[in-house]
C-alpha cells in the first residue's frame, strides 16, 4: 500500500500553494486518497509558504501524516526548515538553482534548475513551479495528461500565452529529469483506476452542507480563513433562491442574521476569532429573543490579527462563554472535511428545534485542507424546521410559552394572530417587557433549561479504540483525525488505548464523558491547539472521579499534532506511571 508525505516549500508570491494545489487535484482525479495542509504568511508576497499533501491507495486519510516522503524545496529556507522532517530515504526535489543542499545531509537528492528552465527555455520566471510539477510528474508517474488537464483550468482565464507558457514548463521540467536524473527509490503515486472521489476544502464543504440544510440568507464580512465561505456562497446559494449579503462589518453580519431569522429563514454567518467577538453583543440578542442563528468561527492564532493564516483552536472558551448576562448557546465543534458538510446540517437543526444561536467551531487548517470525500447522500440527511404554532396556539399565542421542553412554537412575520415583538428586554411568556426579578428568573431558567434536550441526542461523542483503555485521548475539533490515527499506531504497538471525541462542546457533554471513564480509567491525554489547554481545563472543571489525571498536551503556533507525537506521549505517560 502506498502512503506518501509530500510537502512543498518555498516563497510566498512564487506559486507554492498552487503547485501543492495542482498535485493533490491531480492525484485525487487518479483516484488517491489526498489530505492536505498548508501555512503561509498573512503577506500577499514574501515570507515562507508551504503546503503538505498526504496521499495514498488506502481508503481514508485522518491526518497529514508522519515524516515527510518528498520535499519540494524552492528554496534554501524551504530546505532548512524542513529536511530534518525528511525521513530515512525519503526525497529531496530542489532547485539547485538557487541553492545546493548539505552534502552529508542523508536523503536522496534530486537537483532541477527550476528557475534557469524557467528562464531560459520558457523566458517567465514564474513558470518555475510548472517545472516542479513536469519533474514530479516524470519522477513518481503522475501522468502529465492530468496536470495539463489542470493548468488548463487555473491558467487558461489569465489567456492563451500564459497557459502555453505554463504547459512548456511542464514540459521542459519532465524533459530535463528524463535526461538528467537517475531514479533511486520506489515512490510512486500512479493513477489507481479507481473511481474519483470528489475534492473539498474544508469551507467549501461546510457550504455545501448549509445548502443542504436548507439555508437562505449569508451575511458575512471578509475574514481570512472564512472568507471563502463568503465567496462560494455569494456564487452557489443564489442559484437554490437563496441571498448572500456581505455587510459593512460582523455586528451587522449577524444583524443581517437575526432578521432573517425572525422572518422564518434559515440563516448563517461565517467569520474568525476577531469577527467573532464583534458579533457577541448580538448574540445576546440572539439568546434572549430566541432565534435560531448559526455561527461559524473558523479559528486562527489569536489575539487580536495575530497570525491570521495561522490554525489554532483558542477560541474554545470565548465561544462558550462570551456574553453579556446568561446567554445561553451551544457550541459544536467540526472534525474533518466530511464532517464540515453533515456537521454544520447538525448545527443548523440544533438552531431550528432549540431556537437558539449555534457556534460552529473550524480552523484555518480545517477550513482551508483538501480532502478527497465521499459524495454525501443528501436523502439520508435529516433536515429539521422550527417548531410553528398551531391554529389553537395562536388562538392565545405566547410566542415564549412555558413548554414541558421549554421550546415554545415560534410564529413568522405575517402568520395571522401570530404577532409577537422579538427584543433584547426581558419579557414575559407572550412577549411583553417584564422587569420583576420572579420573571426574569423564570425566563431565565426557561432559556437555559431548553437546552438540555441538546445532550440527549445520539451523536454527541465518537469513541475509538479499545473499549477498556488503559489510558484515553480526549482531542476535541479538527484533531480528531488525528487522535483516531495515534490511537490506530499505539494499538498496533500493543497499547491499550482509547479515545472519546465530543461534538457537541458545549452544553458540556460530562454525564457521556463520565460513563466513558467509569470502567477504571486513570489517565487522560488532551492534545488540542492552544497554548493554555482550554479543553483540558473544562473537562478537569467536570470530572466526577477525582482520581483522573488529566495530562494537557497543548500547543500553539499553528501547526497541528502529527500520529507519532501523540504515541510518543501515549508512551511517555506510561511508563511513567508503570
Ligand atoms: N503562472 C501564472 N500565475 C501563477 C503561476 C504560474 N505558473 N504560479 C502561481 N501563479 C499565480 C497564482 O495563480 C496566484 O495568483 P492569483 O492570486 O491571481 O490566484 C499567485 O500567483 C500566487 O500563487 P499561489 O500559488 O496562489 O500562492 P503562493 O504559494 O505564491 O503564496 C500566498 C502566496 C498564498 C501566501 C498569498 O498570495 C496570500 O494569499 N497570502 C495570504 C493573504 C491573507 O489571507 N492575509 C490575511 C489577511 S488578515
Amino acid at each position: 500500500m502506498s502512503d506518501y508525505v509530500f510537502r512543498f516549500g518555498g516563497e510566498g508570491g512564487e506559486g507554492v500553494i498552487s503547485t501543492g494545489d495542482l498535485f493533490t487535484t491531480a492525484c485525487a482525479r487518479s483516484g488517491l486518497e489526498i489530505y492536505t495542509f498548508r501555512s503561509y504568511p498573512a503577506e500577499i508576497k514574501g515570507g515562507h509558504a508551504m503546503i503538505q499533501v498526504r496521499v495514498a491507495d488506502r481508503n481514508v486519510l485522518l491526518s497529514r501524516g508522519d515524516e515527510i516522503d518528498v520535499l519540494i524545496a524552492f528554496n534554501k529556507e524551504a530546505y532548512d526548515r524542513h529536511c530534518k522532517e525528511i525521513k530515512k530515504g525519503g526525497v529531496l526535489l530542489f532547485d539547485n538553482t538557487d541553492f545546493l543542499p548539505d552534502e552529508t545531509s542523508p536523503m536522496i537528492k534530486y537537483p532541477v534548475p527550476f528557475t534557469k528552465i524557467a528562464m531560459e527555455e520558457v523566458g517567465v520566471r514564474l513558470t518555475k513551479n510548472m517545472v516542479a510539477l513536469g519533474a514530479i510528474s516524470e519522477l513518481f508517474g503522475v501522468p502529465q495528461d492530468k496536470f495539463k488537464e489542470l493548468i488548463r483550468d487555473k491558467f487558461g482565464k489569465k489567456g492563451e500565452a500564459v497557459l502555453q507558457k505554463n504547459i512548456q514548463a511542464l514540459e521542459a521540467g519532465a524533459r530535463y529529469v528524463a535526461q538528467n536524473i537517475k531514479k533511486s527509490e520506489s515512490i510512486r503515486v500512479a493513477p489507481t483506476g479507481r473511481q474519483p472521489k470528489l475534492i473539498l476544502s474544508g469551507n467549501e464543504a461546510l457550504s455545501l452542507g448549509a445548502i443542504a440544510a436548507g439555508l437562505k440568507v449569508y451575511a458575512g464580512y471578509p475574514i481570512t480563513p472564512a472568507s471563502s465561505i463568503l465567496e462560494f456562497l455569494a456564487k452557489e446559494l443564489p442559484k437554490t433562491g437563496g441571498v448572500v449579503i456581505q455587510t459593512e462589518d460582523e455586528i451587522a453580519a449577524l444583524g443581517v442574521v437575526l432578521g432573517a431569522s425572525f422572518a422564518g429563514k434559515k440563516a448563517m454567518t461565517a467569520t474568525a476569532g476577531p469577527g467573532f467577538s464583534l458579533m457577541v453583543e448580538l448574540l445576546g440578542l440572539a439568546a434572549m429573543a430566541e432565534l435560531p442563528a448559526v455561527i461559524v468561527d473558523a479559528q486562527r492564532a489569536g489575539p487580536s490579527t495575530g497570525m491570521p493564516t495561522k490554525m489554532e483552536q483558542s477560541d474554545l472558551m470565548m465561544a462558550i462563554h462570551a456574553g453579556h448576562g446568561e446567554a445561553p448557546r451551544v457550541v459544536l465543534g467540526l472534525t474533518s472535511v466530511e464532517d464540515c458538510f453533515y456537521g454544520i446540517i447538525r448545527a443548523f437543526n440544533i438552531a431550528e428545534t432549540f431556537q437558539t444561536p449555534v457556534i460552529v467551531l473550524s480552523d484555518q487548517g480545517l477550513a482551508q485542507r483538501e480532502a478527497s470525500i465521499l459524495k454525501p447522500e443528501t436523502s439520508d440527511i435529516e433536515i429539521l424546521e422550527r417548531r410553528k404554532p398551531n391554529t389553537d396556539q395562536l388562538a392565545d399565542y405566547q410566542r415564549f410559552r412555558i413548554t414541558p421542553d421549554f421550546i415554545s412554537p415560534m410564529s413568522v412575520p405575517g402568520m395571522p394572530d401570530g404577532f409577537y415583538s422579538a427584543t433584547g428586554i426581558e419579557h414575559t411568556e407572550n412577549g411583553e417587557l417584564n422587569y420583576e426579578p420572579a420573571n426574569h428568573n423564570k425566563m431565565t431558567a426557561k432559556r437555559a433549561k431548553k437546552l438540555e434536550g441538546v445532550l440527549k441526542l445520539p451523536w454527541i461523542v465518537r469513541t475509538y479504540g479499545a473499549p477498556n483503555p488503559e489510558i484515553a485521548l480526549i482531542g476535541w475539533g479538527s484533531e480528531e483525525g488525528v487522535v483516531r490515527e495515534s490511537v490506530e499506531q499505539a494499538t498496533a504497538a500493543g497499547l491499550k488505548v482509547g479515545a472519546l471525541h465530543p461534538k457537541i462542546l458545549w452544553p458540556f457533554p460530562a454525564e457521556i464523558i463520565n460513563n466513558y471513564l467509569s470502567n477504571g480509567i486513570r489517565r487522560v491525554i488532551v492534545p488540542e491547539l492552544n497554548y493554555s489547554g482550554q479543553f483540558a481545563a473544562l473537562l478537569k472543571q467536570h470530572l466526577k472521579r477525582t482520581d483522573i489525571e488529566v495530562i494537557s498536551m497543548a500547543k500553539g503556533g499553528g501547526i497541528p499534532w502529527k500520529p507519532g507525537e501523540i504515541v510518543t506521549q501515549i508512551k511517555e505517560v506510561l511508563k511513567i506511571h508503570a
